[in-house]
């Protein structure tokens, strides 16, 4: 079949890269990319680009009618930092957003729709390692209420009206070709920004903060091969747990130290951030991705570390 691909939210740290990906495999003219700001100028010239805000679902079904597509990837959303700053439009957002388009993939039989979920979904009595798929859920920040309510809404249209939707809760995403949207884990980017132009970091989070992460080339290629698997193969329509590594500042630091020996590491007290930090678990158990769908990450610390500070040095 011809693909037709629409990427609502296409500018963003995810977006960027997995527009570059599903052209490099579907076609650049097969590949939408959508947005509510201008896209950078190689992804505009690369492919089609359309503004859209996904809260507008007259301007919405317009595109859905204008491409019929046969995949979207809806990743328009306030993330958990910027999310707690604006409860109320991160709710309508991350919530309108997600129905808007699960009503349109029903009407114009959009055959797979993806939908990132979070490991926000997880709270305080989640347990902490090796946290399991199926567990105690009571996210505290709305960034992961949204996402939880969201997954029950994917479940909801797959078993409802048989609407192929798949997800993935996202560990903290390290990347270095856009910038992270306002997220908890955004330390782990900045670090590596401020270790090559200053040498030294003020951590937001604490030393011993432990939370999953994933590089973003594992997250990109995990994502496709998660929306190539056969239906048959996706036991969980709610979200899969997706783990890559787990560390603290203090160890990522150590690793950075093995390429700039003389990288200072401080830390900054009474953020935000390290409440919702402290909610979220540790490591993540994602057996039912490498059972269901055969996943496996490839980047560990060392290679993320190496792959990160190499390309940003350029
Ligand atoms: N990286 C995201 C955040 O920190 C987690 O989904 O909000």
């Amino acid at each position: 079949m011809n693909e037709k691909i629409l990427v609502l939210g296409s500018n963003g740290q995810i977006g960027t890269e997995l527009v570059n990906a599903l052209r490099n495999g579907y076609g650049n003219d097969n590949v939408v990319a959508c947005d509510i700001r201008r896209p950078d100028y190689e992804t505009k010239n690369a492919g089609p680009f359309e503004f859209v805000n996904v809260l507008d679902k007259d301007i919405l079904k317009d595109i859905f009618n204008k491409y019929k597509p046969t995949q979207v990837y809806l990743l328009a959303a306030l993330l958990s930092a910027t999310g707690e700053q604006n409860p109320k439009l991160a709710w309508d957002l991350n919530m309108n957003g997600l129905l808007n388009v699960l009503d349109l993939a029903l009407i114009y039989k959009t055959a797979k729709v993806y939908w990132p979920s979070s490991i926000a979904v997880f709270g305080p009595n989640s347990p902490k390692n090796n946290t399991p798929q199926y567990c105690t859920m009571d996210p505290n920040t709305v960034y992961g209420i949204s996402k939880l309510a969201g997954e029950r809404w994917c479940e909801y249209y797959f078993q409802k009206y048989n609407l192929d939707v798949r997800s993935i809760r996202y560990p903290g995403l390290i990347s270095w070709k856009a910038a992270p949207g306002g997220g908890t884990t955004d330390y782990a980017i900045h670090i590596f920004h401020e270790a090559l132009k200053k040498g030294s970091y003020a951590s937001f989070l604490s030393a011993t903060t432990e939370l999953p992460m994933m590089y973003m080339e594992d997250a990109i290629r995990g994502t496709i091969e998660l929306m190539d698997a056969p239906a048959s193969q996706i036991s969980i329509r709610s979200s899969y747990n997706f783990a890559g590594v787990s560390f603290t500042p203090e160890v990522l630091a150590s690793e950075i130290r093995k390429h700039i020996p003389d990288f200072k590491l401080s830390y900054t007290e009474n953020d935000p951030r390290q409440e919702i930090a402290n909610s979220w678990p540790s490591s993540i158990d994602d057996s039912y991705a490498k059972k269901d769908w055969l996943w496996e990450p490839t980047f560990d610390l060392a290679k993320m570390t190496e792959d990160m500070l190499a390309n940003l040095k350029k």
